[in-house]
Order: structure tokens, then sequence, then C-alpha cells
């Protein structure tokens, strides 16, 4: 089921085609900043990589209760101080005056007590309706092959015939 939400996250488009750069974040962040055990490889509190604080105005993702223990951190906004350390894939298509290229976002809810990411999201900037959680089964195949899978997908999407055809196997 999730799998197959999966394929239907990337065919409806989130974070792709360029010069959307969601599905780079999504991928590079589930590879780079996450242990096999959640913990958070990437300091949100420290603010690498751009992470800072998300408000959750809205709300766009569940309101936390005890604010003692978890809060809501967003990486992806190329914009943002400490993002120019993002590797150049995610960073590439990044302009200024377009929109477009910094909309999307990873949230976390990192757990301060011990340092673990306890749910994660891909979200259009603060549209709740292209807000996915990303569950346990998604993250694992997110860290595995069919990330790779994913990455090159995205690649070929620059190609339209290419495109067309990759879809329509995946589907
Ligand atoms: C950046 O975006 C603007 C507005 O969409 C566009 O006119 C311009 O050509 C883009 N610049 C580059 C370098 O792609």
């Amino acid at each position: 089921m999730i799998l197959l939400f999966f394929w239907g996250l990337l065919c409806d488009g989130f974070g792709q085609p360029p010069p959307r750069h969601g599905l780079k974040l999504l991928v590079w962040y589930v590879q780079n900043c996450l242990d096999n055990n959640m913990r958070a490889l990437c300091d949100p509190y420290r603010g690498e990589y751009g992470f800072h604080f998300f408000q959750n105005i809205g709300p766009v993702l569940p309101v936390i209760k005890d604010r003692q223990q978890w809060s809501y951190y967003t990486i992806g906004n190329l914009h943002y101080p400490g993002a120019e350390k993002l590797p150049y894939e995610v960073r590439r298509y990044y302009n200024r005056s377009n929109p477009k290229s910094n909309m999307d976002r990873v949230l976390v809810k990192y757990n301060k007590n011990n340092k673990r990411i306890d749910e994660l999201y891909a979200s259009a900037h603060y549209e709740p309706k292209e807000t996915y959680r990303i569950g346990p089964n998604l993250l694992a195949s997110l860290r595995k092959k069919i990330a790779f899978v994913s990455t090159d997908l995205q690649l070929q999407t620059e190609d339209e015939h290419v495109s067309q055809s990759s879809r329509s196997w995946y589907s």
C-alpha cells in the first residue's frame, strides 16, 4: 500500500520535475541524515543544512502537546542560512526568481530527549494538501534500492520520452 502510495506520490509529481527539489531533498535526507534507529545525524536544533524551527501555522501538521519533548523542524528552504551546504543535486535548479524552485520541504518531528526523528513529512511549503507523512515502509524503501530507482526516475523526467515510458512502467 505504502509503496503504491509512493509511486502515486512520484507520478503526481511531488517535489518534481525540476525546478522543484522535494524528491531529491527527501531521498538525500533519508539516506544521509538518519541512522537505522532514526537518530538525527543532521542536527535540527543546531541548524545544520538550514534546518530551523517549524511554526506549524495552520496547523499543517498534528499539533504537538508535549513541547518539552518534541518540536517540528523544517529543512529545504534553499534561501536559508546553512542551506548552501546541501548537496549540489538538491540545490541545482534553485532560482530566486522562481518560487517553484524553493517550495518543497522535509518536515521532522524531533525528540529533544533522545535526539530521534519520530515523524517525517514531505511537504510543499505550507500546503496541507501536499503534505505527506513518510511511513516506515516507504522510509525503508527510500533508504535502499528503490531510492536509487526514484533518483533515476527523476533524472529521467528531464527527457519527456523516457519519462512517459518509465511512468507507465511503474504505475
Ligand atoms: C529564473 O526564473 C525566472 C522566472 O521564472 C526566469 O525568467 C529566468 O530565466 C530563470 N533564470 C535561470 C538562470 O534559469
